[in-house]
C-alpha cells in the first residue's frame, strides 16, 4: 500500500472512529436528559392539576372543574392528561402539541424505556367523576434531541471532511518531491551523476535536496578523476613498456648480437686451432652475459621489487641505489637506514615510495645528493626522501600520478604521506609515517612547505 493511502486511510479511521465516539457519548447524554426532563414534566403538571383541585369551592363542580383542569394541558408539549370515568371510559382527553421536526422511530426507540405517568390524587368530591390520569410524553423532547443531534453530527462531518481533505492534499504535496528524489536517486544508481535535484522542497527536505547535489557533484568529480587516472595509468604503462623495449635494444641486444658473433668467430678459431683466441672469445662472451645478467636484474626489479625486498627493504634499496649510481654517477647517495626488520606490506610501499622519489628527484630536481632516512620506534615508521635539487617550482608542477600513486599507496597502508620543499636549503623533501599506535597521527606539517 502506497505512503498516501496509508496515511489518508490512518486519518480517516480516526475520523471515524471519533464520530463514533461522539455519537455514543451524545446517545448516553440524550437517555439522561429526556428521563430527567419527563419527570421534571410530570411533577410540574402534578403540582398544578393538584393545585387546580384541592380547593372546596372547586369542588361544587366537580365533572366542568376536572375537565377544565384536561383542557389546561391542551397544546402542552410533554404531558398528555386523560379523564377515565368510574367505568374506564375516556371522558375527556388533553391535545399534545406534536413535534415539529418528528425522530424516526427507530432512534425513539432506542431513546425511551418505560413510560412515565401519575394518577392525580383528588379530594373525596372528585372522585365519582373519575380518575386523571397525566401521562409524560416523550416525542418532543427526543424530536429535540434528534435535531441537534443531527446538526452536531453533520457540523463534526463537515469538520472531519475538511480535515481529511486537508490532510490528503497536505500528505500529497509532502510526497511530491521525495517522488522526485526517488527518481532522481534511480538516475544516479544507474550512472547518470550530472542529475541534480533543483525542485522546491519544503524547508526539512533542504537539507536532503542539498545533501543530495553534494553528492552528485562528488560522484561526478570522482568518476572524471578515476578516468582521468585511468587514461594517465595507461600513458604511465605504455612509457613503461617504451623505457623496457629501449632498455632491452639498447642494453641486451648488442651483447647478444656480440655473444653471437663470438660465437662464431670460436667456430672459426676451434677450425684453425687458435687457442689464445677462443679464450679471449670465451672471456669476451662471459663479460657480456654479465652486463646482460645486471640489466636484466635491474628490470626485473624495476617489474616486481617482491622478490628483492626477500633479501629486505635496506638491500633492495642499495639495489636501487646501484641502479641510479650506473645512470648517474655525480649523484650522491646518503643512506640512513634503521636495522629493525619492517615487514611486508609496509616494506613493498616504503620501497615504492622511495624508488618514485629517486625517480622524480633526478628526473625534475637536478640533485647532487640523495637522503633516505627511515626510522623506527615502539609507535611509528617514518621514511624522509629528500634531494637538494630545484624543489618543487610553481608553474612546473604538472598533475603527474606518481605523487598521487605514492599517497594512495600510503593511504591504503594506514599511513600518512606529506611532500614539498624542504624548510632550510633547496630541494624536495617526502615524509611517510606509518603509526603503530593512533594516538600521534599528525605529522609536523608545519615544517614542510607543503603544496599538494
Ligand atoms: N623532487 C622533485 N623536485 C622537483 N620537482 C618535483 C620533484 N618531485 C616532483 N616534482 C614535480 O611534481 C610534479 C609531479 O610529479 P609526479 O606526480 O611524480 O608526476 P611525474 O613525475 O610523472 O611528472 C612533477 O612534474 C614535478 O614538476
Ligand atoms: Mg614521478
Amino acid at each position: 500500500m502506497s505512503l498516501q493511502r496509508r496515511l489518508a486511510l490512518s486519518v480517516s479511521l480516526v475520523l471515524v472512529v471519533s464520530l463514533f465516539i461522539g455519537a455514543i457519548l451524545t446517545y448516553v447524554h440524550v437517555v439522561a436528559k429526556v428521563a430527567t426532563e419527563m419527570r421534571a414534566a410530570l411533577a410540574v403538571g402534578l403540582h398544578a392539576a393538584t393545585n387546580a383541585v384541592d380547593d372546596r369551592e372547586e369542588a361544587i363542580d366537580p365533572s366542568k372543574r376536572l375537565r377544565l383542569v384536561v383542557g389546561d394541558f391542551d397544546g402542552d408539549r410533554h404531558l398528555l392528561a386523560i379523564l377515565r370515568g368510574p367505568e374506564g371510559r375516556i371522558v375527556a382527553q388533553s391535545r399534545l402539541l406534536p413535534p415539529d421536526d418528528p425522530a424516526p422511530d427507530w432512534f425513539y426507540r432506542l431513546v425511551i424505556s418505560t413510560p412515565l405517568k401519575a394518577s392525580l390524587q383528588t379530594p373525596e368530591a372528585f372522585r365519582s367523576v373519575g380518575q386523571l390520569v397525566l401521562y409524560a410524553d416523550p416525542h418532543n423532547e427526543v424530536s429535540e434531541a434528534w435535531s441537534d443531534l443531527c446538526l452536531t453530527m453533520a457540523i463534526m462531518a463537515v469538520f472531519f471532511g475538511l480535515i481529511l481533505g486537508m490532510s490528503f492534499l497536505v500528505i500529497r504535496s509532502a510526497i511530491q518531491p521525495l517522488r522526485a528524489f526517488c527518481g532522481a536517486l534511480a538516475k544516479i544508481g544507474s550512472g547518470d551523476y550530472a542529475t541534480r535535484f533543483a525542485d522546491e522542497v519544503y524547508w526539512e527536505l533542504v537539507p536532503v535536496r542539498d545533501g543530495f547535489n553534494e553528492m552528485a557533484i562528488r560522484l561526478e568529480t570522482v568518476e572524471a578523476q578515476n578516468r582521468a587516472l585511468n587514461e594517465q595509468l595507461l600513458s604511465v604503462q605504455e612509457d613503461e613498456r617504451i623505457e623496457l623495449a629501449r632498455d632491452l635494444h639498447d642494453e641486451v641486444a648488442p651483447f647478444l648480437f656480440a655473444v653471437g658473433a663470438d660465437a662464431a668467430m670460436i667456430r672459426q678459431f676451434i677450425a684453425t686451432e687458435k687457442v689464445d683466441a677462443i679464450q679471449t672469445r670465451a672471456d669476451s662472451i662471459a663479460e657480456a652475459v654479465r652486463h646482460m645478467q645486471r640489466h636484466v636484474k635491474d628490470i626485473l626489479c624495476r617489474l616486481a621489487p617482491g622478490a628483492l625486498l626477500n633479501l629486505g627493504l635496506p638491500s633492495a634499496i642499495e639495489n636501487l641505489v646501484a641502479f641510479w649510481k650506473m645512470r648517474c654517477p655525480a649523484v650522491a647517495f646518503n643512506l640512513e637506514l634503521a636495522e629493525d626488520v619492517i615487514e611486508p606490506p609496509l616494506d613493498v610501499v616504503i620501497f615504492r615510495v622511495v624508488q618514485e622519489s629517486f625517480s622524480n628527484a633526478i628526473r625534475h630536481g637536478n640533485p647532487s645528493t640523495l637522503v633516505v632516512r627511515i626510522e623506527k620506534t615502539a609507535e611509528s615508521i617514518s621514511v624522509t626522501i629528500e634531494d637538494d635539487g630545484i624543489g618543487f617550482v610553481s608553474g612546473l608542477i604538472t598533475n603527474g600520478f606518481g605523487i598521487r600513486g605514492m599517497k594512495e599507496r600510503a593511504k591504503a597502508a594506514g599511513g600518512d604521506l606529506q611532500i614539498g620543499n624542504r624548510p632550510m636549503g633547496r630541494g624536495a623533501l617526502v615524509v611517510v609515517r606509518f603509526f603503530t599506535s593512533k594516538s600521534n597521527m599528525k605529522i609536523d606539517a608545519a615544517k614542510l612547505d607543503v603544496f599538494a
